[in-house]
């Protein structure tokens, strides 16, 4: 009976000592200036227009609701991205046969399994590197993956990957990196070409990056993906003032603010923003201010880049990628490719 209650209540204690030594976690380091949640929100909160990055959401909580998202009718991305690495994953680990799979932003790693899958039917034993800001979801994604499979080595890696890559921990052996979800498009133009630049440069002859991003289309469907009907896009963005008032010791009340997702055609991008209902002060004890927002006033949460082909291929390119395949669904709602490292040009003597 007790061991039945301790078992529910912490299923760490009864993981088998062969499954837990196939789990490790580890903090990388940022090697890069990156900014820290206090920065972050005296550069975006105080003087209009006002913004915060969107990596703030991935609290526990803000995993959770964003894992819900993914479970709804409107919200497309995950499941056509799904079916793609599902059809794909065998050719993908033929052509790799990858000794380590590095995966930026994993979350519940849920589709990776496709990946994991091909590796057990290609007799290939890779070890998986998952790479997130969110402590809690890399531990329990982790220890239900090496549950899954009893081959696998997992090494989770915590922290901000835009603290830079070369504080990863050496790799002997074929890399393949991952960057799934259309999660580029949470980042300008120009935070993507820097960030598949970094990638870039810690590849090697032979390793493989395969990239999701979603696609330019009819803008009912954006924007119902951003707005689905149960409101679960709607907490997720919420959420964002909970992180705010435990990590600031903020006063944002969430009933004084509403969710907003809206497709900008001309920057090609979903905007999501958090929109004040009245006229309110917030007190931000952190950082000694207080916001005064006027009713209507607005705090962009995150933008969603959505591509077309071509200009994705364009930014792999211009960060020294070549195009290996490109994975499409029929309706063309979806873009997963598999980019190689480009040879460096070969410079006359
Ligand atoms: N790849 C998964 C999850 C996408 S959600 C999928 O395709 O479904 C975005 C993920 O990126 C979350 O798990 C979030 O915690 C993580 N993330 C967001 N910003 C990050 C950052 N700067 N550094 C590391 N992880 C980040
Ligand atoms: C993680 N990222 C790719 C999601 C997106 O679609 O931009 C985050 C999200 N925001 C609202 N819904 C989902």
């Amino acid at each position: 009976m007790v061991a039945y209650a301790a078992c529910i209540a912490n299923p760490v204690l009864f993981m088998e000592e062969n499954v837990a030594s196939r789990l490790t976690s580890r903090k990388v380091p940022a090697v890069l200036p990156v900014a820290g949640i206090l920065e972050d929100a005296s550069k975006g909160l105080i003087e209009a227009p006002r913004s915060m990055p969107p990596k703030y959401f991935y609290d526990e909580r803000g995993s959770q609701l964003f894992d819900a998202i993914c479970e709804t009718r409107e919200y497309y991305p995950t499941r056509t991205e799904e079916a793609l690495l599902q059809a794909c994953a065998r050719d993908v680990i033929e052509q790799l046969r990858p000794d380590h799979i590095v995966e930026f932003g994993s979350g519940t790693a849920r589709k990776t399994r496709h990946l994991l899958d091909a590796c057990d039917l290609a007799g290939e034993t890779a070890a998986y590197w998952p790479f997130d800001v969110c402590e809690e979801m890399l531990q329990d994604s982790g220890q239900q993956l090496v549950q899954e499979y009893d081959w696998l080595q997992v090494n989770a890696l915590v922290g901000d990957y835009l603290g830079g890559l070369a504080g990863l921990p050496p790799r002997d052996g074929r890399c393949l990196y991952l960057f799934l979800g259309g999660t580029i498009g949470n980042f300008t133009e120009d935070e993507a070409a820097a960030f598949l630049a970094e990638v870039r440069a810690i590849m090697r002859p032979g390793d493989g990056l395969l990239l999701g991003a979603d696609r330019v289309k009819d803008t009912e469907v954006l924007q119902a993906a951003y707005n689905d009907d149960a409101g679960i896009t709607a907490q997720f963005n919420l959420n964002l003032l909970q992180v705010l008032n435990r990590e600031l010791d903020a006063n944002f009340r969430d009933r004084n603010f509403e969710h907003r997702a809206l497709f900008n055609q001309e920057a090609s991008q979903i905007e999501m923003y958090l929109v004040s209902r009245c006229r309110q002060s917030v007190r931000i004890d952190a950082l000694r201010r207080t916001l005064e927002l006027e009713a209507g006033e607005r705090i962009l949460t995150e933008i969603s880049r959505k591509f077309t082909p071509a200009r994705l291929e364009a930014l792999l390119k211009s960060a020294g990628f070549a195009i290996h395949s490109h994975f499409e669904p029929e309706n063309g709602w979806f873009s997963l490719v598999l980019a190689r490292p480009e040879a460096a040009p070969v410079t006359p003597s």
